[in-house]
């Protein structure tokens, strides 16, 4: 592992209580989260002006589902993932010749000044601490090269009978976290300010936020293991919020009634801030 610096305390706590570490979560959650569908990287390799990326450099890598996608697109790829059982998992499950993982904060990846074409920071840069580790982006981006944060909206919409339950067993489990002192790392470093980050970081000619979709097939297990990875397992919270067991198994009944044995298509926004080096 790459050291650590002060800039890394954040990260580290944030890693110790998320229950990412825990075993078999890793497992679970590459299952169930989402790749970022094609949209995304037509948009970033477009906005960088790089039909086929040299280097993709990807920060909170987890399990390399933001960084495999990669791999048809870009020339060589490397994940920057500082939790080793999610990293263990990524090595576990890439074939593809041309991505490599590091272990390493992201603020401080080892990897050549001016070399990247792309850096990108999947569902993760509200657990990083975002001065740092944009320096770093700034580092290792080349000129007119492309820093970009980006994050789908939690729920996604699957039919208007999950969806709301999606959402209550989502805001319980936020809850929760507020009352048993489990703040995810969004409660620091909102993504809502993601691009104000960028902005007043100086690093970057110019920012901005681009929206787009994506589509997934999913069934009833897909649904509820996807709600079971978003902030972490539920045991986390242990018997101090039964209310976060209650609604998950109400969103699984909603899922099992709607869906049955059928998959459906889910539509999911992704927000894409980024900044041009
Ligand atoms: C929600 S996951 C996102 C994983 C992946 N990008 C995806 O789209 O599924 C966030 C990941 O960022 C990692 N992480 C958090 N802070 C980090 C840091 N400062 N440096 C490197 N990785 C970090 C966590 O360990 C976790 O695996």
């Amino acid at each position: 592992m790459r050291s650590g610096s002060a800039s890394s305390e954040f990260s580290r706590g944030l890693i110790d209580r998320s229950g990412y570490a825990s075993e078999k979560f890793a497992e679970g959650y590459d299952r169930h989260r989402l790749s970022p569908p094609p949209a995304v990287l037509k948009i970033l390799t477009l906005v960088a002006q790089a039909e086929r990326p040299r280097l993709v450099v990807d920060l909170g890598a987890g399990t390399g589902l933001s960084t495999r996608v990669w791999a048809g697109y870009a020339e060589q790829i490397v994940g920057i993932e500082a939790n080793a059982r999610m990293l263990k998992w990524a090595r576990r499950v890439t074939q593809e010749p041309n991505i490599r993982y590091v272990q390493a904060f992201a603020s401080n990846t080892g990897l050549c000044a001016g070399s990247a074409d792309l850096v990108t920071c999947a569902q993760a840069f509200h657990w990083m601490e975002p001065a740092a580790v944009l320096r770093e982006a700034g580092r290792i981006l080349r000129s007119g090269g492309v820093f970009a944060a980006y994050d789908y909206d939690v729920p996604p919409a699957i039919h208007p009978e999950i969806d709301p339950a999606f959402a209550v067993h989502f805001a319980a489990r936020r809850r929760a976290r507020e009352r048993l002192g489990l703040q995810a790392g969004s409660a620091t470093w909102p993504k809502e300010q993601h691009l104000e980050r960028i902005r007043e970081s100086g690093l970057f000619c110019s920012a901005r936020e681009i929206v787009c979709h994506g589509f997934q097939e999913v069934d009833a297990v897909r649904v509820t293991g996807l709600a079971e990875s978003l902030g972490g397992p539920r045991t986390i919270f242990g018997e101090a919020a039964p209310e976060v067991e209650e609604t998950f198994v109400h969103l699984r009944e909603a899922a099992e009634r709607v869906l049955a044995n059928r998959s459906w298509p889910m539509v999911v926004s992704y927000r894409i801030r980024l900044g041009v080096k």
